[in-house]
């Protein structure tokens, strides 16, 4: 089967197809992928363990799916083209002979220093083509990459090492974003006083910044490189995999203080990514597409390295943020590298439309064919200008909803195949079997509805398990419903059967399209001092989506208010990173809590929101006064 549905009569048989024969339908999709040799079974599951095996049995390699097999045919094609955050710097170009020849010698540096199958190695770098390299190389050898998103503090980082028992860690002096620099190595220093288990750090020129190098334990990504060239050691033949072998390890936030690493597979992961990137955007042999996503997130892994290299296409990798140093960024990288799908959040979309037309005056955007949104709903104001401004109404938007779980998109317009509408998710893909749910845990039928989205079928890309804890995996995606995923969040089926995902019913946050837990921002905050306890909400806010508000309670504050919230926000970044930063802090004498202790949120959001009446029955709060109080301090 082709990956690729080319009309709407198409997709709606492939969907039938698939939801009669999905075992025949993901097997005649995987035949489009190498296998050293096929699978024994394509599915097996069960949602109550969860026990989900997708093509067990198959061997194979993903690289080898991503460069080896376009060598003779695409070689001299670029595989990465990577534009720097200084834009005076020069791009670079890899081929997909270049980029075997880098991920092969790397891989050879992996070994040399003492990596193999199965060891899991922690990947915290910037926005640079070796970053790339470097997840491949991994890959190459069996083993499983950990990638950690640079705005991750010492803490963070630490946390996802010790619970991952990573041996290596790959990292770069510092990293380049917009007008500011990150100590990437001093980062990972801090971190590593904390883990035993790192053996060997490997680390790239990238900033130049002084960096501490521990004999033993520091080595330079060039020395290595070197040294490998120099004894002659270059194609470094892939190491078989199974199919069910683990690929990578991704962290994200859950309704716990615990960030949890959702563990994907060889072979699932690499059919599902391959399919959905071919599909979803039509990609067609020379277009260049540009995802504007960091590595360290999902959105990186899946529409930047493995679906797009999986496809022989060529991937623009981009190092800068669209708004440095100006508003015109994003337009000048589209315009100098020819871009023909260009892949983004709701939030730059936003931030971009707040300046107004004239960072695109001059700006040749004629080459763009294919447009595309991820990680948070795009408001209609939004859709538009994407549609309006960036798309001149010639390109097809793909709103594509997924999660890091899901290891790629699941309900999405098909490009030029489904007619979109602003704001809704459309459709899903073949292969994927949506289900709305009551509180009961009764499926909702018919159109027009609104419920709990799950999905009650699997599908090649989900996870298997979070890393070192299944039970987590299995009370957080499937207890909540019986023989159900639970995607954890809210949905609506409009009368034509169109889905629109109207954000999170849990505690997670989405903030700038990245998932911020409320009780990993409390535990940060708690950790101050002079904080007794803390309730972290979201709130509307025009540009990041949603962002954070928090309620704290600090009783015996050592400094003023303003001083104590700036160490406030400071002790976040240092637990978490800058991303969790809260927006608002409002010091409260107490928190509005039920007789038996539980902290009233659904209170504590509207207030947040703006709403002052209509907070609904405070009877059951122990201390009613106490909202009138934090009404009045609302910020
Ligand atoms: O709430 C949904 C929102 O982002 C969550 C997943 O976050 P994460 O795992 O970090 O992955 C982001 C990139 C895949 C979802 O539970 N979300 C993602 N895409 C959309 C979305 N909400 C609405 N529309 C989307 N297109």
């Amino acid at each position: 089967m082709n990956l690729q549905v080319k009309s709407f009569k198409e997709y709606q048989d492939v969907y039938d197809y698939s939801v009669i024969e999905p075992e025949k339908f993901w097997a005649e999709i995987a035949e489009n992928f190498l296998w050293r040799k096929k699978w024994d079974r394509v599915l097996d599951w069960n949602f109550t363990e969860p026990n989900i095996k997708w093509f067990s049995g198959a061997k194979f390699n993903i690289t080898e799916n991503c460069l080896d097999r376009h060598l003779d045919t695409l070689g001299d094609k670029p595989a990465i083209i990577w534009e720097s955050n200084d834009p005076e710097e020069n791009h670079r170009i890899l081929t997909y002979k270049q980029l075997h020849q880098k991920v092969c010698q790397f891989a050879h540096v992996l070994q040399n220093n003492g990596a193999k199958k199965g060891d899991r190695i922690c990947i915290y770098m910037p926005m640079v083509p070796e970053l790339a390299i470097a997840v491949l190389a991994c890959a190459r050898i069996g083993a499983i990459h950990s990638v950690v998103f640079g705005g991750f503090s010492a803490q963070s980082i630490a946390d996802r090492i010790i619970d991952a028992e990573c041996n290596v860690v790959i990292t770069a002096d510092g990293g380049f974003r917009g007008n500011k620099e990150t100590p990437l190595k001093t980062v990972i220093d801090d971190a590593l006083v904390q883990c035993r288990s790192v053996k060997k750090v490997i680390v790239l020129t990238r900033s130049r910044t002084p960096v501490s190098m521990l004999k033993g334990r520091d080595v330079w990504w060039e020395d290595e490189i070197k040294k490998v060239e120099t004894s002659g050691q270059s194609d470094f033949p892939a190491v078989e995999t199974d199919a069910e072998d683990m690929l990578f390890i991704l962290y994200t936030s859950g309704s716990t203080g615990k960030p949890k690493g959702v563990v994907h597979t060889c072979g699932g992961y690499m059919v599902y990514t391959g399919y959905t990137f071919a599909n979803v955007f039509q990609y067609q042999p020379g277009e260049v597409h540009f995802c504007t996503a960091d590595i360290g997130w999902i959105t990186g892994h899946s529409y930047i390295v493995y679906g797009p290299l999986s496809q022989g296409a060529t991937a623009l990798m981009f190092e800068g943020i669209p708004t440095w140093p100006d508003a015109g960024r994003m337009w000048d990288v589209v315009q100098k590298h020819k871009v023909n799908i260009l892949y983004t959040a709701p939030t730059a979309i936003r931030s971009l439309m707040s300046f107004g037309d004239k960072p695109l005056e001059g700006k040749d955007l004629s080459s763009l064919t294919k447009l595309g949104s991820v990680g948070e709903p795009i408001n209609e104001e939004a859709w538009h200008w994407f549609d309006d401004k960036i798309g001149r109404k010639k390109c097809p938007i793909a709103d594509t909803w997924w999660q890091t779980e899901n290891g790629g998109h699941m309900i999405s317009p098909i490009c030029n195949v489904t007619p979109t509408k602003p704001g809704y998710a459309t459709l899903p893909l073949p292969g994927i079997q949506p289900v709305l749910v009551d509180e009961n845990g009764k499926v909702i039928e018919g159109n027009g509805v609104s419920g709990n989205l799950c999905i009650k079928f699997p599908w090649p890309g989900m996870l298997r398990t979070t890393y070192g804890d299944h039970e987590r995996c299995r009370t957080t995606y499937f207890a909540t419903y019986e023989n159900m995923y639970f995607t954890g969040d809210g949905c609506l089926r409009d009368e034509d059967g169109y889905y629109k995902i109207t954000g999170r019913v849990d505690d997670v946050l989405n903030v700038s399209g990245h998932r911020i837990g409320t009780a990993e921002v409390e535990n940060a905050i708690n950790m101050h001092s002079d904080v007794v306890e803390s309730a972290v909400v979201g709130y509307p806010h025009d540009i990041k989506g949603q962002g954070v508000y928090a309620y704290v309670v600090c009783p015996n504050m050592h400094n003023d208010d303003e001083l104590t919230r700036k160490d406030i926000t400071m002790t976040v970044s240092r637990i978490i990173g800058p991303i969790a930063k809260p927006d608002k802090i409002q010091f409260v004498s107490g928190l509005p809590k039920t007789r038996s202790g539980k902290i009233m949120r659904r209170i504590l959001r509207k207030i947040a929101e703006g709403e002052t009446s209509n907070l609904g029955d405070t009877s059951t709060l122990l201390d009613p006064a106490i909202v009138e109080e934090i009404k009045e301090g609302a910020l």
